[in-house]
């Protein structure tokens, strides 16, 4: 018998400037690079165990056995990891959110965050941060931007090669929150794999793309000058861009619910009166309200006031995606 375990865990991220459409969808090639910062205090803790004695690869989640679709897309990613490190054996995974997956939050991107670094220690590799990017993108293209620190950028890259994501500043450089607004979500919605697919159909997406490397400069310029006004600029544009691209594409995909029009409206109404905020929202209603930290508790008692809006989270900028025991 002999087993090789390792355990390790990674933040989500939320993006400021978003990742929607492929050029390669097995791949996860981008069609445009993208921006996002680490949500500290959030995070899914994965271990991963390859053992002798297992006849198949097995998958908890939040202490349930997962099968199916989901078991699929994790044993690609570890068929990649047993295909570098040279070996056949099977693997016990467990993995965790610490957040409720009722929060709306995705968890693809920590989950194969974590699943990488854990996955490919385990199985007695040694590989560079752009390398668990890039093992961390297979999985779920964001999740390459969950393994550095920090404010993250992912360059879409002319290749599978050179397509990872790397930090821009850590999180100490500029203190943001994002303040989560859970607003009640009633129908399930169509994830973001399905959605990328779509991106193509909408006459918005190469409008949309070609743009990119504009907004891109724009949010990197805003954090390195730490410029609020300009990034909740570029910031805004950008959602509203992907948004538009989704509500336009073939089936339309339409992600807003009325209480994410009541936070949006109420974002724009607090800004003209002076308050440095301003909004994101991914494949879901949820709105994310990013603030300077000194803002942080108010802005989330005046969001929890409105109606709609079923609990506030808070998550400073967290770090990268790191061991948390090895065995
Ligand atoms: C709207 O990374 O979840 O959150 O690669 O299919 O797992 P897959 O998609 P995913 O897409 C994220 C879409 C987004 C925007 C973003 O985070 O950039």
């Amino acid at each position: 018998m002999s087993t090789h375990t390792a355990t390790a865990q990674a933040c989500p991220n939320i993006a400021f400037i978003k990742y929607w459409g492929n050029r390669d969808q097995r791949l996860r090639l981008p069609s445009n690079g993208s921006i996002s910062f680490n949500l500290e205090g959030l995070f899914t803790r994965t271990r991963v165990t390859f053992d002798t004695r297992l006849i198949g690869d097995v998958l908890t989640l939040n202490n349930k056995k997962v099968t199916g679709q989901g078991l699929q897309r994790v044993q690609t990613m570890l068929d990649e990891v047993r295909g570098m490190a040279g070996t056949n054996l099977h693997a016990e995974i467990q993995s965790e959110n610490n957040f409720p997956s009722s929060a709306g939050i995705a968890s693809s991107a920590s989950a194969f965050a974590a699943l990488a670094l854990a996955a490919s220690t385990a199985a007695g590799l040694s590989l560079s941060e752009a390398g668990l990017s890039r093992l961390a993108r297979h999985g779920s293209g964001s999740a390459c931007r969950s393994i550095p620190g920090g404010f993250v950028e992912w360059q879409a890259g002319k290749g599978d090669e050179d397509s990872f994501a790397f930090s821009i500043a850590p999180p100490e450089y500029w203190g943001l929150v994002d303040c989560v607004a859970i607003v009640n979500s009633e129908q399930k919605t169509t994830g973001s794999t399905e959605g990328h697919t779509r991106a193509d159909s909408s006459p918005l997406q190469a409008a949309r793309v070609e743009d990119a490397p504009r907004r891109l400069e724009l949010c990197r310029r805003a954090i390195l000058d730490r410029d609020y006004t300009a990034l909740a600029d570029v910031v805004e544009l950008d959602s509203n861009l992907m948004h538009a691209v989704m509500m336009t594409s073939r089936p339309a995909l339409f992600y807003y619910q009325s209480a994410t029009l009541t936070v949006m409206e109420a974002v724009r109404r607090w800004r003209e009166v002076g308050l440095p905020i301003c909004y994101t929202i991914d494949a879901g209603p949820n709105v994310h309200v990013i603030c300077p930290q000194v803002n942080c508790a108010m802005i989330a008692e005046k969001l929890e006031a409105l109606n709609g809006v079923r609990q506030v989270l808070t998550a400073p900028v967290g770090g990268p995606a790191r061991l948390v025991s090895e065995g």
